[in-house]
């Protein structure tokens, strides 16, 4: 295992440039399933969640050719297994999406049970009411979804909840189905924008993406296309923070500014200085953050995946705040570890509240799940003395070459191997 070492106190200052989405690279490399055509992905990021999803495919029967360093063809041409195990599934619950597209190609499909993790339990139960409402049979057995139809059928399908992955996987399904299926509380990220589009470049009818409600026409065969994945705009997000924390000047280029309204919106609240181009932000501060309440809410509100790294910034601010994180239901595992470093934040229900200090001290500090990791490599940024982050790996899942870009910022930080754990 890996380690990250950082000696802090450098304020971050100069030009980023923004990698392809996680959460959008994710939907569209299981999307590639309902075609027997090659699909072409560019700016595919280096993560370890895309190399699980690639072995994935591989272990459907798709073929990969992932030689050009970002570019990605994947051709599902034969589709010769159904099943996605345990051992992948639990490494990964995005690997759920792979239940629409094989249900609407093949009509069958045996998908692990995520299970929960570290940020909350995160059920799957509307994918597979909506997979039912579309007239599949499902059964729970032995830890996995059996789900078998013949045909998928459109459907009027409400959601009782607003899910990301749950609006995908049923957008892919309904895509194939026979007939026309209405999806009612439907997510709005701009993720689910982007797979709605390339499911229509691919030949599909999915009216409605980025509104509560999609209309989606279902076809008899989709076709290949080349597409370039959008920028990660929780990549944008977190080293706009890191500017912020550090007291340094950063600007994010390649990067989609509309995408992060409400936090870009909550830096200015919080005094920092904001400049938005067309495809970059810079944010510009002297260290003095000013202490501002936020909630976190679906797309878009201020998104959950910005919630630890926020709080790393709050920990430092001129009073004190509350987080309240209405999206999961255990996602302050990143707490106690900024506790270590000397924040004062306590916990009660689904709020932090946080007494903002002068300065962070850096300490051993173990991350936890992905955007818990990001608020540590913040902290650590902004603490004075060294910080070393364990369990990189979580971190590793969705930054690409993290440590490259922050000390390309000046930042003083090392990967070394952890003789700790
Ligand atoms: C997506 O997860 C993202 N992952 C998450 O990013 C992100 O935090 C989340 O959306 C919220 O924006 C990908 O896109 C791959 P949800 P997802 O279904 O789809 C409950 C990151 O850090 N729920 O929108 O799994 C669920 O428990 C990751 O990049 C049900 O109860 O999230 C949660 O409380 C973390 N039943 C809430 O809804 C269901 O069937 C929102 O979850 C589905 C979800």
């Amino acid at each position: 295992m890996d380690k990250i070492v950082i000696n802090g106190g450098i304020p971050l200052k100069g030009s980023v440039t923004i990698s392809g989405s996680k959460n959008a690279a994710l939907p569209l490399m299981c999307a590639s399933l309902l075609t027997r055509d090659e699909m072409t992905f560019h700016r595919v990021p280096g993560l370890r969640d895309v190399r699980t999803t690639k072995q994935l495919l591989l272990q459907l029967g798709a073929q990969l050719d992932d030689f050009t360093p970002g570019t990605l063809r994947i051709k599902a041409r034969d589709i010769v297994e159904h099943t996605a195990p345990y051992e992948l599934v639990k490494t990964m619950r995005a690997s759920v999406m792979v239940l629409g597209p094989l249900m609407a190609r093949e009509g069958r499909a045996d998908v692990s049970l995520p299970g929960g993790c570290a940020i909350g339990a995160r059920p799957i139960d509307q994918h597979l009411k909506g997979l039912e409402a579309m007239g599949a049979s499902i059964e729970l057995k032995n830890g996995y979804v059996i789900a078998r139809a013949s045909r998928l059928v459109g459907a009027d399908f409400s959601f009782d909840l607003v899910t990301v992955t749950g609006t995908e996987n049923l957008i892919m399904a309904a895509s194939l189905a026979q007939g026309t299926t209405v999806l009612r509380n439907c997510a709005i990220e701009p993720e689910v924008v982007e797979l709605a589009h390339v499911i229509n470049r691919m030949g599909g009818r999915v009216e409605g993406a980025g509104t509560p409600t999609i209309i989606i026409e279902g076809t008899d065969r989709l076709s290949g296309i080349v597409h370039e994945v959008m920028p990660d705009r929780i990549e944008v997000g977190t080293y706009l923070l890191a500017g912020a924390i550090t007291g340094g000047d950063v600007k994010a280029e390649g990067c989609v500014p509309q995408h992060i309204t409400s936090l870009l919106d909550k830096l200015e609240e919080a005094g920092v200085t904001v400049e938005v181009g067309e495809s970059s932000v810079r944010v510009i501060s002297n260290g003095a953050i000013k202490s501002c309440d936020v909630t976190t809410d679906p797309y878009p509100g201020f998104a959950t995946d910005f919630q630890a790294q926020y709080m790393a910034l709050m920990a430092i601010g001129d009073s004190q705040c509350e987080i309240t994180e209405k999206v999961f239901e255990n996602r302050f595992m990143h707490v106690q570890e900024l506790v270590r470093m000397g924040a004062e934040i306590r916990v009660s229900g689904k709020k932090a509240r946080i007494e903002g200090v002068k300065k962070l001290s850096g300490a051993h500090v173990q991350a936890t799940d992905l955007r818990a990791s990001a608020s540590l490599i913040l902290a650590g940024l902004a603490a004075e003395g060294t910080t070393e982050i364990h369990r990189v790996y979580h971190l590793d899942r969705g930054y690409e070459n993290i440590e490259e870009k922050v000390s390309q910022l000046g930042a003083d930080i090392r990967r070394e191997k952890d003789d700790m754990v």
